[in-house]
């Protein structure tokens, strides 16, 4: 699918979903610092926010389409701000290239924090259910005091099934060597899946049965 037809796909979806053009215009301009970055990233986002959507729509995960539409289109704002040449690099990433991208997600907080609260705390924990999960407990940022701790539950099941249907579009669509240079097959994907994220395999399962995953 070509970017304008995701884009346009994507236009469909706010008003499925009545997103307020308040919420559309701020979209607009985060996505639009994130394609100007780096194209493939954005295109990522747009592919990720389509799977969180339809996750959320289909699996009876007790979680609402909209936010997960939103973090999904943001949960990467954050590499916005991370070094051209470690954001678009395809092979050869050293640990310094790593220690300066785990921190996208602390950077997306800080960059959605005041302006969609909700969003930044899900976007912060995107990478803390996979097998070497990040920020730690030490870098996260306090908890924001407006939200109940029935909330912050409900950011960590979001965050949970973002993180898969991120984990999967990354190796779908991955060109870089950080599983090897040959393109994943549907079976390599699900093993992948499985190994990165052991304690929520019937989440995984629950994905692909509805087709989510394919
Ligand atoms: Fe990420
Ligand atoms: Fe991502």
């Amino acid at each position: 699918m070509t970017n304008d037809s995701l884009q346009e796909k994507i236009n469909s979806y706010f008003a499925d979903l009545g997103l307020s053009l308040e919420s559309i215009d701020k979209l607009s301009i985060y996505l639009g610092l994130l394609r100007i970055r780096d194209n493939q990233t954005y295109e990522h986002s747009l592919r990720v926010a389509e799977l969180a959507k339809s996750a959320a729509e289909k699996c009876n995960f007790d979680i609402n389409p909209k936010p997960m539409l939103f973090s999904g289109l943001l949960h990467d704002i954050g590499k916005a701000v991370i070094s051209l040449n470690v954001l678009t690099k395809t092979e050869g990433f050293s640990e310094a290239d790593m220690a300066e991208m785990v921190l996208h997600p602390l950077y997306g907080y800080k960059l959605l924090e005041g302006v969609q609260d909700f969003s930044a705390g899900v976007i912060v924990r995107h990478h803390r259910f996979q097998k070497n999960p990040y920020p730690s407990d030490e870098q996260m940022p306090k908890p924001n005091s407006k939200f109940s701790s029935s909330t912050f539950q409900l950011m960590d099941r979001c965050a949970l099934v973002l993180g898969l249907t991120d984990f999967y579009d990354a190796i779908k669509f991955r060109n870089n060597d950080k599983f090897g240079t040959e393109k994943s097959s549907p079976d390599k994907i699900h093993s992948l899946l499985c190994s990165e994220y052991p304690s929520h395999l019937e989440i995984v399962s629950k994905l692909y049965e509805q087709k989510v995953f394919v």
